[in-house]
């Protein structure tokens, strides 16, 4: 889910103060690398540029290997152990439940046709649609992101027509040529190739495996350095023409996150060379998992030139770390457990994650949830809690509640519940109904118990306001804080799946009808204020009454519809409202792109 670009970042000082990461916004990122290149005009050695015999597209597998693995890690070949049960025993439902349900679906079956409907006439073969203007953004490559991304929603939701004519188009995606010059690997990986994988396990079609191969070759690519181990940001043109070498400044969820694909890919070809690339990191993670100044958890900027993961001292299941953490138990539930090193990584991490970065926060009504935060660590002073929140972090507790089930680890579901909890409380406490992107709460003394106290929350909310303002004008004109909230550092909504993604596997988990119910809440209040006359549109700021945007004509829908609208957010929403036995999370994992991949179950 995760990612890192698409997740408009902010500058944060990383750990030992030693870097500064940026923040990118997608949009920005497709404005300025707007170079157009192509195969036939890549460097000067055209020996090493594809030539494929039957013409169609550049084929990367024709490119020279410099640094080739000495020796390959074949998949595990055991047979898959009979995991724990994951979704919950659901009764046949009653007729009154059955057509709530339906009707729910079919109304967001009708916002995903409206969406894909203006994507096809207007952005069709672009990275994305702007949905309020109707033109296109490319920052993925241009190579048709939203239609790659969605072609297992169109498959999920019966739209079979639409689909075979969005893979036929998906033929002609050309990988020998980008519209911006430096591929983010991470972002490809999760989206493309993920969305291709899924659309050949839902479908079966050969097609979409070809595809898959065709990306899963440029990918591998990237791992051609020195010591096997990726470019997380891709340049085409160089990776024809020249050597590379890893990163020595890289995100850790752009190092850890190829798991569940790469696996995935091999596990369908037989070929083991991608399971072999992910399987170095993996052992790696293993390596230094209890070298870290967090032991358990790795810093959120990592050394892959060295490799190094030790360094640096900030630490979060949050933004630019994520994915790494929850495609643990998906590896485990992916691989059907023959594979012992993914417990090791989950319950190590979890248990430094559960001590010191979640945290209950204060708020009026004492609900009983916990929150994501994050965690400086320096020898001097051992942990110190950052109480922060992130909508992406809201991922988080369908991670524990899968990995509580998975592993057969039933407290993990508690904390996942109340960490699911905690995203649908927050969505609530905002006057339109929807979270914001980066926020800070105020963190109790004990989980077990605690008491509002107005004067402390005034106090912090103090500590975050602008010299000299008073308290009252500050609330009410400024910051428009709702109770609870220390402060909202990034009021904007930008249409993402994390909090529907762990309701969704919470319902599946628990079969509790308040989840379907905190999911048609959402669903309605995303709709009311971001569909524009095209789709629907990222929120600027959510913090407004819908009073306050009706009184002073204020506008706050932006030109921005990532393609994870459709993909991720849209599909979680469908699926709460479709039968239980429709993608089983007993038969199936979801990448962080929320691409639904074939388990490997014990018969
Ligand atoms: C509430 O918070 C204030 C400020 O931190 C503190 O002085 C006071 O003792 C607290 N009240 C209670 C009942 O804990």
């Amino acid at each position: 889910m995760f990612s890192v670009q698409r997740y408009v970042l902010y500058l944060a000082l990383a750990a030992c103060a030693l870097f500064t990461i940026s923040y990118f916004r997608t949009d920005f990122l497709s404005s300025r690398y707007n170079a157009h290149i192509s195969a036939g005009q890549l460097g000067s050695k055209p020996q090493h540029l594809a030539v494929n015999p039957g013409g169609g597209p550049f084929q990367w597998r024709t490119v020279l290997t410099n640094y080739p693995a000495k020796s390959l890690t074949p998949l595990p070949t055991a047979k898959p152990l009979k995991l724990p049960k994951v979704q919950h025993e659901f009764l046949p439902e009653t007729q009154e439940h059955a057509s709530k349900r339906k009707e729910r679906q079919a109304a967001v079956r009708s916002t995903f046709e409206r969406s894909w409907k203006a994507y096809r006439q207007h952005a069709w073969m672009h990275d994305e649609l702007a949905p309020i203007s109707g033109s296109t953004k490319d920052g993925f490559g241009g190579w048709a992101a939203s239609l790659v991304d969605n072609l297992d929603n169109l498959w999920i939701m019966g739209f079979k027509t639409e689909f075979e004519s969005a893979l036929s188009a998906a033929m002609s995606i050309d990988l020998g040529s980008a519209t911006i010059d430096s591929v983010n690997v991470f972002e490809t990986t999760i989206r493309h190739l993920g969305g291709f994988l899924s659309a050949y396990d839902l479908s079966e079609d050969e097609r979409c495996l070809h595809k898959a191969i065709e990306f899963g070759d440029m990918l591998y690519k990237a791992f051609d350095t020195p010591n096997r181990m990726p470019v997380t940001r891709w340049r085409l043109q160089d990776a024809m023409t020249s050597r590379s070498i890893a990163d020595n400044v890289v995100l850790v969820a752009e190092l850890g996150s190829f798991t569940m694909e790469f696996t995935r890919l091999s596990m369908l070809t037989g070929d083991p060379k991608w399971y072999d690339a992910v399987d170095r990191i993996t052992r790696l993670f293993a390596e230094q998992q209890s070298r870290t100044h967090l032991p358990g958890m790795w810093p959120v900027v990592v050394d892959a030139r060295t490799p190094d993961l030790t360094k640096d001292t900030w630490f979060t299941l949050g933004a630019m770390a994520d994915s790494v953490y929850e495609y643990f138990p998906k590896m485990q539930g992916l691989l059907g457990g023959v594979e012992a090193v993914y417990r090791k990584l989950y319950e190590g991490s979890m248990a430094a994650a559960i001590k010191h970065t979640l945290y209950r926060p204060m708020v009026p009504d004492e609900a009983d949830i916990l929150i994501a935060g994050g965690a400086r660590a320096q020898a001097s002073t051992g942990p110190v809690l950052d109480a922060r929140g992130e909508h992406l972090v809201c991922f988080a507790g369908g991670m524990f509640a899968l990995g509580g089930k998975i592993f057969d680890m039933p407290e993990h579901v508690e904390i996942g519940r109340k960490l699911t909890d905690g995203c649908i409380w927050s969505y609530r406490a905002l006057p339109l109904g929807v979270m914001p992107e980066v926020f800070q709460m105020i963190p109790c003394e004990d989980r077990a118990s605690c008491k509002w106290n107005e004067t402390m929350w005034r106090e912090e909310v103090s500590k975050h306001q602008p010299m000299g303002m008073p308290f009252d004008r500050y609330i009410k004109e400024h910051a428009r804080l709702p109770k609870g909230f220390a402060q909202i550092s990034d009021p904007r909504y930008i249409l993402r799946p994390e909090a529907i993604e762990s309701v969704f596997i919470l319902y599946r988990i628990t079969g509790e009808q308040k989840y379907q119910d905190a999911a048609w809440d959402m669903f309605t209040a995303i709709i009311k204020s971001s569909e524009t006359k095209l789709a629907n549109a990222a929120l600027a700021d959510i913090t407004y009454t819908q009073e306050q945007l009706d009184r002073d004509n204020v506008n706050i829908k932006m030109d921005s519809m990532e393609s994870f609208w459709m993909a991720e957010t849209l599909k979680y929403f469908y699926l709460i409202f479709s039968d239980s036995s429709v993608v089983s999370l007993d038969e199936w994992v979801f990448n962080t792109e929320a691409h639904p991949f074939r388990r490997n179950v014990a018969l």
